[in-house]
This record gives C-alpha cells, sequence and structure tokens, in this order.
C-alpha cells in the first residue's frame, strides 16, 4: 500500500482554505492508503509563537484532523516535534539542498518580506524539514493545496540529489496530491490573496470556530463585484472573488462550478450569498462544533497524539537506520 503524508502548521485561525484543500481530502485517502497525518510544531516556530498557544494549537490540528473524519486508528495523528526522525532527517537534508534552490521559494520571500536579513534560519530551511517530513516515512503520495506545490517539487529534488549523490535508491519522489474545486481559495476580502491564518482580518477567512452568525456576517461582507453570476464557468474569468465564492459553494457541495452555475446562474450576490452561508453551515458548521468538544478534553487527544508518535516513530526508525548507514555515520 502506498503511504501518504501530511501536515498543517498549528499557528491558529485554521479555515476553510485549509479544510477545502487539505483536510477534507485527507479523510477520503484513508480508504486507499496508509495515512500519516502530522501537526508541524517545528515549522511553526519558524515564525515567533507564544508556548501555550502552540500548545493549544497543536491539539488544535489534531482535534480539526479528528473532527473532519481522520480515524485515529487506520490513520496516524501525532505532532512533528516528538518523532525525534524529522529533525535528524532534516538536517542531513540540508547538507543536500543547495542555496540556489532555497532561494528561489516563493513561501520564503512571501514570509520574510522586506526584512530578510531578520527572518529566522529555521524559516529559509523550512521547504528542507518539510522533506524530512514526507521522507523519513517514504511516503510517495501528499495531500496538499496548490500553495505547496513548489516546496514538494524541492522534496523531489532534494530526494533525487541525495539518491544520485550515494548512489542508491533509498527515497521515492513524492507526487503531490492536489484536488478538488478549492485548492486555493481566496480571502473574503480580496480575491488576489489566498486566504491565510495570518492575514490581519479575521473577515478574510472563515474558521473552524465560527458560528452561524460570525460566517453569516463574513460572507455577508465578502467582497464581490456588482454583476450577476454567469451561465458558464468561463464568465467567472476576471471575476476572482465571484470565481471564489463558486468554487466554494462547489466544494461543499461537492459539485463541479459548471453545476453551481447551472442553478445559480443570473442570480445576485444577495440570493447567491444567504445559499452558501446555509450550506457552510451545513457542511462545515459540524465539524468546528466537533471540534470544539473534542478541545474541551486534552487529555483524549493528548493520549491519540502520543500513540501516533509511537506508531510514526517505528515507520521511521528503519527509514533513519538506512539513511546513516547511506551517509556513513557509525552506529557504536
Ligand atoms: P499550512 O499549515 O499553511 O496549510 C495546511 C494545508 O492547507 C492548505 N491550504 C490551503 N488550501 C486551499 N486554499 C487555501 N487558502 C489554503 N491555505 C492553506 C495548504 O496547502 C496545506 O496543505 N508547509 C505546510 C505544512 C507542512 C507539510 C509538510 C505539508 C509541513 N510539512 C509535509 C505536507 C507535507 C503548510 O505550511 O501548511
Amino acid at each position: 500500500m502506498s503511504r501518504i503524508f501530511s501536515g498543517v502548521q498549528p499557528t491558529g485561525n485554521l479555515h476553510l482554505g485549509n479544510y477545502l484543500g487539505a483536510i477534507r481530502n485527507f479523510v477520503g485517502l484513508q480508504d486507499d492508503y496508509e495515512c500519516i497525518y502530522c501537526a508541524v510544531d517545528m515549522h511553526a516556530i519558524t515564525v515567533w509563537q507564544d508556548p501555550a498557544d502552540l500548545r493549544s494549537n497543536t491539539r488544535e490540528v489534531a482535534a480539526a484532523y479528528l473532527a473532519a473524519g481522520v480515524d485515529s486508528k487506520r490513520s496516524i495523528i501525532f505532532a512533528q516535534s516528538t518523532v525525534a526522525a524529522h529533525a535528524e532527517l532534516a538536517w542531513i537534508f540540508n547538507c543536500v539542498a543547495r542555496l540556489g534552490w532555497l532561494n528561489r521559494m516563493t513561501q520564503f520571500k512571501e514570509k520574510a518580506g522586506k526584512n530578510r536579513e531578520n527572518a529566522s534560519l529555521g524559516l529559509y530551511a523550512y521547504p528542507s524539514l518539510m522533506a524530512a517530513d514526507i521522507l523519513a516515512y517514504k511516503a510517495t503520495h501528499v495531500p496538499v493545496g496548490e500553495d505547496q506545490k513548489q516546496h514538494l517539487e524541492l522534496t523531489r529534488d532534494i530526494a533525487q540529489k541525495f539518491n544520485n549523490d550515494y548512489e542508491t535508491e533509498t527515497f521515492p519522489l513524492v507526487e503531490p496530491l492536489i484536488f478538488g474545486e478549492a485548492t486555493r481559495v481566496m480571502s473574503l476580502r480580496d480575491g488576489s490573496k489566498k486566504m491565510s491564518k495570518s492575514d490581519p482580518s479575521d473577515y478574510s477567512r472563515i474558521t473552524f470556530t465560527d458560528d452561524r452568525d460570525s460566517i453569516a456576517k463574513k460572507l455577508r461582507k465578502a467582497r464581490t463585484d456588482a454583476d450577476p453570476l454567469p451561465e458558464k464557468e468561463e464568465g467567472l474569468e476576471g471575476r476572482p472573488e465571484a470565481a471564489n465564492l463558486v468554487g466554494i459553494y462547489a466544494a461543499l457541495a461537492d459539485l463541479n462550478k459548471q453545476a453551481v452555475l447551472d442553478e445559480f446562474a443570473g442570480a445576485a450576490f444577495s440570493t447567491f450569498k444567504p445559499a452558501l452561508t446555509d450550506l457552510a453551515v451545513e457542511k462545515f458548521g459540524p465539524i468546528g462544533e466537533e471540534m470544539k468538544r473534542l478541545m474541551a478534553d486534552p487529555a483524549h487527544v493528548d493520549a491519540i497524539l502520543k500513540e501516533g508518535a509511537e506508531r510514526a516513530a517505528a515507520l521511521a526508525a528503519p527509514v533513519m537506520a538506512e539513511v546513516k548507514e547511506v551517509v556513513g555515520f557509525i552506529r557504536p
């Protein structure tokens, strides 16, 4: 059976983009793959995190996985920092990846902003740790949103260079799994920016903790243009905000965008937004409720994370033994 690995950063404000672009897809893949899902707390601290918030947000990512339908018996759910293989392999990959490759990473440029000199070294090496996450388990498939594509290409480059340099076939070349109608959910305030945990405006995103009232308020305030919805998908071109809301509707309803337009062609946003609100409350609302219920029992979540860490460590152990042998580390 092929192996899946994916992760979400515990940096708070988990949102609809994380759900539709990634977490929802994690659930269905459990039928066909051995799945490992991680709360990547070591990635989170590449930018400052308050320690108490980090702890709580790590449990929240695990709770979101469970609430969405990841089954902790079939799949592995754990926190990255609890399995040492991630850090160990990341160091080896730091010595394989080239500065030039990392200089091209758009996410680093975005996150570091103008003050690059002040970004952490960890933020720069972020993609190398991400490659280690995946390859410590020799995972072959990685479900993510579109924004992670470049990082997965780098993962392939690292695997290939390692294999070439050491003349082995240790690592597989991973395949991204980017699917669904909402692989890149955009901000509700600005159709040219992706929905993100770090946007200063809470109105830019629908979060797992939003109730009906706040979902309704955020969608009511969501930016749109003045035209009614078009008949054909091509009519959404050049209308990023409209395309985004139709994409969200399609993903939540398990339809394609054209099927949504067949239903709503000619409708004004004053009609479409309440329909989208009802749908979001129906499909996304219960997941947030379940996540909150799980968060009320942190001991239960911690027990799942502990068991997950033990299972993950057992899978990583033979891979790390092989890698250390290949690299020439002695094992006295
Ligand atoms: P993170 O925490 O930013 O996002 C978690 C997942 O959500 C997806 N996503 C989106 N999808 C659609 N629309 C959006 N607006 C949107 N925003 C986020 C992301 O693509 C991601 O799949 N680097 C990763 C975490 C990571 C990882 C890994 C992923 C660390 N190691 C190994 C896969 C495999 C990240 O920052 O995700």
